[in-house]
């Protein structure tokens, strides 16, 4: 992962900011001066200002059932509610007494989207489950109008255009038959932005509600919305394979 962005996630100030302190030689990777560009993993020794850098110890991993009505980053330059403001209000009241982590959010879901979202302080982690060539499975519920016919769903199965780029091999199944919408189950293995609701919309259909409800085999199992969990070491493996 490059420096600044490992910076960054590491706390220690904006991307900007972490560039700014590169620029300056007031980081060292493994004794050496940084630059600008560098990658860095978690084994790397990484010191700004003297004080080293410690994303490696404790690493945490949680994962939250998201509600609607909040965005996937660390602040909102609008004021509305973020993530970690809803992790840090279940950590509290789920985990008494305990110091909250500072985690960040693996991975996106739209304000209005809800579902399964990781919060890690583990940079390889997220990133061997979002980089692209990874291809990790992400199966959302959605509900979806007006009704998809066999051919609807070989047109999104097979990859449609979507911002001028075709959407890679993906698995649509009908849950359930409502009045005048379905619940469709969608799997895709790319992260590419408001997929799923683009992918509906270039076949004429749109999305209700949007749930995700599976990072691979990894599910929310009875997660109330809102609340958090730990993943255990097993879990985590099951993610990394
Ligand atoms: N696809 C979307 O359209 N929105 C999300 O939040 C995730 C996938």
């Amino acid at each position: 992962m490059r420096l600044n962005k490992y910076l960054a996630l590491c706390g220690v100030g904006s991307r900007r900011r972490c560039d700014e302190l590169i620029e300056s030689g007031q980081v060292f990777v493994n004794g050496q001066v940084a630059t600008l560009g560098l990658d860095v993993s978690d084994n790397d020794d990484i010191v700004v200002n003297g004080n080293k850098i410690s994303a490696t110890n404790d690493k945490v991993y949680y994962v939250l059932n998201k509600p609607k009505g909040c965005v996937t980053t660390l602040k909102d330059d609008r004021g509305r509610q973020t993530v970690i403001d809803i992790f840090n209000q279940a950590y509290s009241k789920q985990f008494k007494n305990k110091n909250i982590p500072k985690v960040f959010p693996v991975g996106r879901l739209d304000y209005n989207t809800q579902g399964l979202l990781l919060l890690t302080n583990d940079g390889d982690f997220a990133n061997s489950l979002m980089h692209p060539n990874k291809k990790v499975n992400k199966t959302y519920r959605a509900v979806v109008y007006p009704k998809l016919s066999t051919q609807d769903i070989v047109t999104l199965q097979n990859g449609v255009i979507i911002d001028n780029i075709k959407t890679l091999p993906c698995f649509v199944k009908v849950t359930k038959d409502l009045n005048n919408k379905q619940i469709v189950e969608i799997t895709i293995s790319q992260g590419r932005n408001r997929q799923v609701r683009k992918m509906f919309e270039s076949i004429g259909k749109f999305v209700d509600d949007l749930e995700r409800v599976a990072i691979g085999s990894f599910v929310l199992k009875d997660l109330a919305r809102g609340q958090i969990r730990e993943i255990s070491p097993k879990e985590r493996e099951l993610l990394y394979r």
